[in-house]
């Protein structure tokens, strides 16, 4: 079974999708793999950073993606051998993959790694083109959404960034205008998804909604 979740950055759908494959494998008796899309993409941000590769040099950043060695695995990302999961979320990765993810031939690799897990695992996946271009025919898809103002605050509580907040609600919205004029890709509420702002929900209470509908669908 697919479980296909998108949204934009900050609106909760990495903890709700976390969450998920975590708790229906004891709530339903099925074990998801769950795989953050929007990781890979930072990690082959990173895989150019360390080769000293320009995300703007489109064809060199084809390379990186194509040589590296990238995997989903329990959770976290693997580049070259090693779990990088703890260093994607800096802010010089923020600045670039916006644009490395931008790339369509880049897209291309990430989403046929994301389709081969799918092919052996019942898979949650989310990012911005999961329930679109991956899996427009998943059985569960979502599109989860929350105020400009929520995720700005959330990726500030976060305490990863050594941005203030005024700065990442511009970040928040600069990174938002690039994901929704994507040549391919794009951010966008697909005919058929299933809405959720949650803006005023807690984590739970978004769980409870998704769980009752995939147990419907699957
Ligand atoms: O979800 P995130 O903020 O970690 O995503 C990082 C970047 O990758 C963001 O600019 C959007 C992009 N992305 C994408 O283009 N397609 C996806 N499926 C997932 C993320």
């Amino acid at each position: 079974m697919v479980v296909a979740i998108d949204g934009p950055a900050g609106s909760g759908k990495s903890t709700i999708a976390e969450l998920l494959a975590r708790r229906l494998e004891l709530d339903c008796g099925r074990r998801f793999v769950y795989i953050n899309s929007g990781n890979l993409y930072r990690a082959l941000t990173l895989a150019c950073i360390r080769r000293g590769v320009d995300v703007l040099d489109k064809d060199a950043v084809v390379g990186v993606a194509r040589n590296a060695s990238l995997e989903c695995r329990d959770g976290a990302v693997f580049l070259d051998g090693d779990d990088v999961s703890a260093l994607l979320h800096d802010d010089e990765i923020d600045r670039s993959v916006s644009q490395l993810s931008s790339n369509v031939p880049v897209r291309h690799v990430v989403n046929a790694l994301i389709k081969e897990t799918a092919r052996k695992h019942d898979v949650v996946a989310e990012g911005r083109d999961m329930t679109t271009v991956v899996f427009p025919d998943a059985e569960a898809r979502f599109y989860i959404d929350a105020s400009e103002d929520s995720r700005a605050q959330r990726r500030f509580g976060q305490g990863t960034s050594g941005l203030g907040l005024e700065e990442i609600r511009r970040s928040i919205a600069e990174r938002d205008r690039m994901d929704r004029n994507k040549p391919e890709g794009s951010l966008k509420v697909a005919d058929g998804v299933t809405y959720i702002d949650t803006s005023y929900l807690t984590i739970n209470e978004v769980y409870e909604r998704l769980e009752k509908i995939i147990r419907l669908k699957g």
